[in-house]
């Protein structure tokens, strides 16, 4: 890493939706990273009977495992908080009541410790995540799908990323959420929509492909869920037809993803001549049908499909260390520190684009994502 002159460990806290996650990695000069431990506790169980996350739940289990999901990934380094060089915790975007309880636990630590805390951006983490396993120099192109967000951004190199086109509305894992949920599939919907879509016909119904036909790589999936509630008002919905319903559904999922990551792939010309790199991370991804879409679409474009392992493609506390460490290594963190901080539930990475669209605002409404 240009200007770094010896390795960084950090530890990184994770909490701004339903996993409460420590990690412990250092960044070694030569640009590689060695993660010394992960810890998360994912809070499925606490949720599955709502089905769904709820905000209220998700901050106590956060309030009541950090301190141990944070102490267990210290012990496993065999290191002390002395030896940390920063603590990073995500500071948003995200579920405001779990952001805050990662912040004052991360804030605490440093200033217990006397070490430098950083606010970071949780988008900004899954934008590095493939750094954290690959040779993953920068420009690269980033589709992040999962249950909260949905965007293609151009990361162009730390802390300059461009967003080129998101949804306006759900993200795509909600979607495959809300249609498990109409269909009594259970959550998280996206892994039974899947499986129980295996068996069905993905022509049987022609369900709505959101904005596909309109230019720019905007996407939309709220109006699906709409499309799913009719399918299903049948009366005989069978077996079979729930198999339908799911395979039919994925398949304009794919179809939309699959056609706007072309677009993107051809928006997407990195100058240095080193090649299109095309990163897909998010809990969506881990979708066969999606994955094979996005494989074509980047084999089409010359492209190379960089998937990030499971572990890093959802939320985890070793990209927060590494964007933490990254920004350390790079200078840009804050020259007084990011004790003042606050916890934001909105916080785009490319803060231009989000301020000149419409659909961003800065309370309940507008796009998640
Ligand atoms: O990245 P993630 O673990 O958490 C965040 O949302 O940040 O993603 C979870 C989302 C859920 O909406 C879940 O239904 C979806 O990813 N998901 C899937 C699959 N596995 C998880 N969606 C479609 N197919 C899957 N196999
Ligand atoms: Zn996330």
């Amino acid at each position: 890493m240009p200007g770094m002159t010896r390795p960084l460990t950090l530890l990184g806290i994770e909490t701004s939706c339903d996993e409460t996650a420590a990690a412990v990695i250092r960044l070694v000069p030569e640009g590689t990273v060695e993660i010394l431990s992960e810890k998360v506790h994912t809070q499925l169980e606490e949720h599955a009977p709502y089905l769904g996350v709820v905000p209220e739940i998700a901050a106590r289990a956060h309030a009541e495992l950090a301190d141990q999901t944070i102490a267990a990934a210290i012990q496993e380094t065999g290191i002390s908080y002395a030896d940390l060089d920063a603590i990073a915790a995500t500071s948003g975007p995200g579920l405001i009541g779990g952001v805050l309880v990662g912040m004052m636990t991360g804030k605490a630590i440093a200033q217990a410790a006397g070490k430098p805390f950083l606010a970071v951006n949780h988008l900004e983490g899954h934008a590095l995540s493939p750094r954290l396993t690959h040779d993953c120099p920068f420009p690269y192109l980033l589709l992040l799908v999962s249950g909260g967000h949905c965007q293609f951004l151009e990361v162009r190199g730390l802390g300059d990323y461009r967003r080129l086109g998101s949804t306006i509305d759900d993200a795509a894992g909600e979607a495959f959420d809300k249609t498990a949920k109409l269909l009594g599939l259970g959550f998280p919907g996206g892994p039974a929509v899947e499986r129980i879509g295996a068996n069905g016909n993905p022509t049987a119904i022609d369900f709505p492909r959101p904005l596909l036909n309109r230019p720019g790589l905007d996407m939309s999936f709220a109006g699906l869920k709409t499309a799913v509630a009719r399918a299903a008002e049948a009366e005989d919905l069978t077996e079979s037809r729930i198999a339908d319903i799911c395979a039919s559904f994925q398949a304009a999922i794919v179809d939309v993803l699959s056609e706007k990551a072309r677009r993107a792939l051809e928006a997407f010309n990195p100058a240095n001549g080193t090649g299109k790199r095309f990163v897909v991370a998010g809990g969506v991804a881990s979708n066969q049908a999606i994955r094979a879409g996005l494989e074509t679409a980047a084999k089409e474009s010359g492209a190379v499909l960089i998937a990030p392992p499971m572990r890093h493609c959802t939320d985890n506390a070793a990209m927060i260390a590494l964007a933490g460490a990254e920004r350390l290594a790079g200078g840009l963190e804050h020259p007084e520190g990011d004790l003042g901080a606050g916890a934001r539930p909105r916080w785009p990475l490319d803060e231009a684009a989000a301020k000149s669209d419409p659909s961003y605002t800065t309370g309940r409404r507008g796009a998640k994502a």
